[in-house]
């Protein structure tokens, strides 16, 4: 099938490649020149595990091109929306700016019969709208929604096998014409078993948000039970093991530490919260600015903590924070847990070094007040405190023994409670973890 991706952002360059290896012809279209130029010679604008590989295979394909022309997506038979929804400044609501661009930048360029597939993360209502409005511009045309769950790290696995496909459908023959689309592009994964679920406009957009405070809800329920741990003296990670254990409750999103943050779920759950204020139905959500309270407090507290640690004062202190993503196996520091403690403590009067595998240049371009280093032994040097903030391999992989020789102090708070307190002990750490004894 001919498709067009609009928007190749973490979502769209890994979407549009997969569609391209999955046996589609596939044009994608963004506004940033830069990354045009990047995609077109098969490089990966951004970091992100096996997309460099998929985009060298799609290309020799013959099958995956890039263009900043709309104008190229005119013998498209089915377009993918994928552009940003940002949280809107000074406001918790997002931002559609750019999906209501790429709506109105496609309809003239619609071919008779076009299927236009919204996969960006929108209030509920959005699709109906952008709907109504494109039946007046180019009533041959049919909007669906068909919402998008890649976790940034697994976004290439999580696209080609997804656990499902949410398909938001009008009714009649448009719905019918748009499912079968959407069949026709998905072939290979219905195929394998991938259940589809069919659904209205509203059901699909709510599925997504739904998903997301779900996910948020769980990781601020381990950290407030990490709250309780504190003040009670027991041990978040075993309480999350052993209720984990509860398949109705389940292990995944369990961990406790620094929090969430990324360019989703933060932004998501604040988006859903100013959407059912609109919807009069703002007292369904109360609890979703708990969550959000709770993570938030989750980098104070790492600040607090990191100050007990020091004797009570941050001022000349030099720590090192281990991570800049706001996950492992991401460049992204949108809204990083890591990169806003480091701030706070910067605030604070420390002289504060910060440490990525990926993420620095786009730390440094938020944060240029902080320092950064590459190495990871050269940051650690002459450190009174050490900080682990994303849970990279290579620093869940540090020897202890090793990093003491460098370092100044024998101080690690392990934000993501990722290493082995006793180990780290034995060898002479005060090692601090969150939410444990
Ligand atoms: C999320 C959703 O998982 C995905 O389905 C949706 O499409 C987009 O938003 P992503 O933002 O890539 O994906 O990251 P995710 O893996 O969900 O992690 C989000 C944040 O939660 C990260 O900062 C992570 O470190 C944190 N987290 C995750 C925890 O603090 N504890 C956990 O147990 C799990």
């Amino acid at each position: 099938m001919r498709i067009s991706v609009i928007g190749c952002g973490y979502l769209g360059a890994v979407h549009a490649a997969a569609m391209a290896k999955l046996g589609h012809d596939v044009i994608g279209v963004d506004s940033d020149l830069r990354k045009i130029e990047e995609l077109q010679a098969g490089r990966a604008p951004f970091f992100e595990p096996g997309l460099p590989e998929l985009l060298e295979e799609a290309q020799a394909s013959g099958r995956l091109s890039f263009t900043s022309e709309m104008s190229a997506v005119s013998t498209a038979a089915l377009h993918f929306v994928c552009v940003g929804t940002p949280q809107r400044r000074g406001e918790n609501a997002a931002d559609l700016t750019y999906v209501n661009a790429a709506f109105s930048d496609l309809t003239p360029y619609l071919s008779e019969g076009a299927i236009v597939v919204g996969k960006s993360t929108v209030p509920v209502g959005t699709a109906g709208r952008l709907a109504a409005s494109l039946a007046e511009a180019a009533p041959h045309a049919t909007v669906a929604w068909n919402p998008e769950f890649l976790r940034e790290g697994h976004a290439v696995s999580d696209t080609l096998n997804p656990d499902r496909f949410v398909y938001g459908v009008p009714a009649g023959h448009q719905g019918l014409a748009a499912v079968s689309a959407l069949d026709e592009v998905y072939s290979a994964s219905l195929a394998g078993g991938t259940p589809r679920v069919v659904v209205d406009y509203a059901t699909a957009e709510l599925v997504k948000t739904a998903a997301n405070s779900f996910l948020a809800t769980k990781i601020s329920f381990i950290n407030a039970m990490a709250e309780l741990c504190e003040a009670s003296g027991a041990d978040v990670t075993l309480l999350a093991d052993a209720i984990g254990m509860d398949e109705r409750i389940g292990r995944k999103f369990l961990n406790a530490g620094v929090g969430f943050g990324g360019g989703c779920l933060p932004k998501d759950i604040r988006a859903f919260m100013a959407r059912a204020g609109e919807l009069g139905a703002d007292q369904a959500l109360t609890f979703l600015r708990e969550v959000d309270a709770i993570n938030m407090r989750r980098r104070s507290r790492v600040v607090e903590l990191t100050r007990a640690l020091l004797d009570g004062t941050l001022i000349g202190k030099r720590i090192t924070v281990l991570g800049a993503a706001f996950k492992p196996e991401s460049d992204d520091v949108r809204d990083s847990p890591a990169l806003s403690v480091a701030a706070q403590l910067q605030l604070q009067g420390a002289t504060v070094t910060v440490t990525d595998p990926q993420a620095l240049k786009n730390a440094a371009q938020r944060f240029p007040e902080l320092v950064f280093e590459q190495d990871t032994e050269l940051a650690l040097t002459n450190a009174e405190a050490v900080l682990l903030l994303t849970e990279w391999r290579e620093y869940r992989d540090l020897d202890p023994i090793a990093v003491g020789g460098v370092v100044k102090e024998k101080v690690i708070l392990d934000g993501r409670n990722i290493l082995q307190p006793t180990i780290w002990r034995e060898a002479g750490w005060t090692y601090k973890g969150i939410g444990r004894p």
